[in-house]
């Protein structure tokens, strides 16, 4: 059952980016979307193709930095890939994210999700960084496992969209809400995961990490 979820998670994580970066980097900008949409990414065509390519090397990159093979293996792996998902798929991702949350489609309510969203993308990101630096791997991984249950965002955005729109419902009402539901329950459920998994699991690995 966990192998079957490692293998989906890879597989959404690495699609929707490989989608992304497809689309962006080779249709006409804007070609997919809403055309209000479209018409405010020809308006901001560097924050929303600096956000793009920047967001999908983290959902790239991300499923792999929780392999406790490659971690315990290849450590000098885990570090630079690490620094590039924090440093360019965070940083950059999550800037840009924030200032095209200004321009978000369908009015206040998705701007404030996105931005909100943005906002905490950043924040777990940089307490991540800041943990691993003073040395603290169990807080790291928290703060990890926060941070990518929220890039996982723009996988569950594009489950829900075209779910909504079978479900015949329209198009502004439906973003809106999606601007939230898809990262309040991955929050929440990340939150869960570190709980159940808690202090036993985590303290043992952090132990035999710290030995060897
Ligand atoms: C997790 C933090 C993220 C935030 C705050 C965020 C925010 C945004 C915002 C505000 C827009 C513009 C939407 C509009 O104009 O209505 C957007 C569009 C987009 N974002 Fe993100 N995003 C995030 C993560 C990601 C990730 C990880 C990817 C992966 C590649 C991604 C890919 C895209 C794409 C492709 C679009 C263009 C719209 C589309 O074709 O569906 N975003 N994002």
């Amino acid at each position: 059952m966990q192998l079957i979820n490692k293998v989906l998670l890879y597989l959404l994580a690495i699609g929707v980016a490989g989608y992304a970066v497809y689309v962006y980097g080779f249709l006409p900008l804007g070609s997919l979307v809403h055309p209000e949409m479209r018409a405010n990414f020809e308006v901001q065509p560097i924050g929303i193709y600096s956000h793009i390519f920047a967001s999908a090397v983290a959902l790239t990159l991300g499923p792999f930095q929780f392999s406790t093979m490659i971690r315990q293996r290849y450590t000098k792996l885990h570090r630079w890939v690490g620094r590039a998902y924090l440093a360019i798929g965070v940083l950059v991702g999550g800037l840009s994210g924030l200032y095209m949350a200004f321009f978000a489609y369908g009015g206040i309510i998705p701007k404030v999700g996105f931005a909100t969203l943005a906002v905490i993308w950043l924040y777990t990101g940089l307490k991540a960084y800041i943990a691993i630096r003073r040395g603290n791997i169990g807080e790291h991984r928290k703060w990890m496992i926060r941070n990518f249950s929220l890039t996982f965002a723009a996988v569950m955005l594009r489950i829900y969209l075209p779910l909504s729109m079978i479900a015949g419902i329209e198009f502004t009402l439906a973003y809106a809400v999606i601007a939230w539901i898809c990262w309040v329950p991955n929050l929440v459920l990340a939150e869960w995961r570190i709980n159940i998994r808690n202090n036993h699991s985590f303290n043992t690995e952090v132990q035999e990490q710290r030995a060897g």
